[in-house]
């Protein structure tokens, strides 16, 4: 029976302790296995699906982690209120085939006190987009993630095009450090009328929601002009700003940035990504739309 058949005939398994998930991984790795890691806080929704059933089509085996983690949230932000949905989602996870749940407490994260120990920074990420208004929040990220990594050493890593920068905080630690692990990035899931799905939804009444999805269509509008070769990318982003307050919402940025490491676009970059942070109501929402400058045939 291949590795995958065998996974296949399983039920999903839940894990809280640290020996017990080195054991299942240990089996699997010494049986030839393939594993992938899909690091999430729960609450799960299509978003997060979508990278477990990318995971089952590259992997034969599928590691799901649901921590929501204390040291990427500030004082002032909603660690306390964050959805937590285990049992639904662990039942959820199993209609999709994920092998595995590790589901940690804080202390088997942080045995030393969550935000005492050891810490990874990502420094070439850090002061721009949404690590001004959050100056901690990519470190809790990569923190987080490379313990993760220690704890499973998945072969690869799933995560969403949704969180472009941690997609490249995690991209670049892993590089900078030389681990051994195939970062993923997976494209952004999207609600009938185009709101990027985010556990942080639920913060929005349904008015709200419809609100929101204005987000994207103010970056597709962006993203159609660049494809043309508009490239006075300031007075783009002002006048998405202007737009966004216009249907109601509080814009923190709206910026041009190059896809491969988030620098300030020259002249010569073309292969770019718009992105956004606004707050409506309770919730801060982000999103971003890929798009080739002077490139008519995508987007
Ligand atoms: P969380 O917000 O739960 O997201 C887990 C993963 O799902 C991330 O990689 C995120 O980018 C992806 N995701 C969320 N919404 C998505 C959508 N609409 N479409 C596609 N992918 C989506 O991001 C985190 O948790 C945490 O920071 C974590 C990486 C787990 C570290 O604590």
């Amino acid at each position: 029976m291949t590795c995958r058949e065998q996974s296949q005939m399983e039920q999903i398994d839940c894990v809280t302790d640290l020996a017990d998930l080195r054991g299942r991984v240990r089996a699997w790795k010494s049986a030839g296995c393939r594993i992938a890691l899909v690091p999430t806080m729960g609450n799960l929704h299509d978003g997060h699906l979508a990278l477990v059933d990318a995971a089952r089509a590259r992997a034969d085996r599928v590691v799901v982690s649901i921590f929501v983690n204390p040291t990427q949230f500030a004082p002032t932000e909603d660690f306390a209120n964050y959805p937590r949905t285990e049992q639904r989602d662990i039942a959820l996870l199993a209609t999709r085939q994920a092998d595995l749940v590790f589901m940690p407490d804080v202390e088997t994260m942080y045995p030393e006190g969550a935000g005492l120990g050891t810490r990874v920074q990502v420094p070439a990420l850090e002061g721009i987009l949404c690590a001004r208004s959050r100056p901690h929040h990519f470190g809790g990220v990569a923190t987080v993630v490379n313990r993760l990594f220690n704890m499973i050493r998945p072969d690869l890593a799933l995560f969403g095009k949704k969180d472009y920068q941690q997609l490249l905080v995690i991209a670049r630690m892993v590089r900078d450090l030389s681990m051994e692990v195939d970062v993923c990035g997976v494209d952004t899931v999207r609600d009938q009328h185009g709101l990027a799905l985010s556990s942080r939804n639920s913060y929005l009444s349904a008015e709200q929601r419809l609100q929101a999805a204005g987000l994207q269509r103010v970056l597709r509008d962006m993203a159609r002009r660049i494809m043309a070769g508009d490239s006075g990318y300031a007075a783009l982003e002002s006048a998405a700003e202007r737009a966004l307050a216009d249907i109601g919402m509080q814009p923190e940025y709206v910026s041009v940035r190059a896809r491969e490491d988030l620098h300030e676009p020259t002249a010569d970059d073309r292969d770019l990504v718009v992105m956004a942070a606004a707050r409506l109501g309770p919730a801060r929402l982000i999103d971003n739309i890929e798009v080739t400058r002077g490139d008519q045939s995508c987007g």
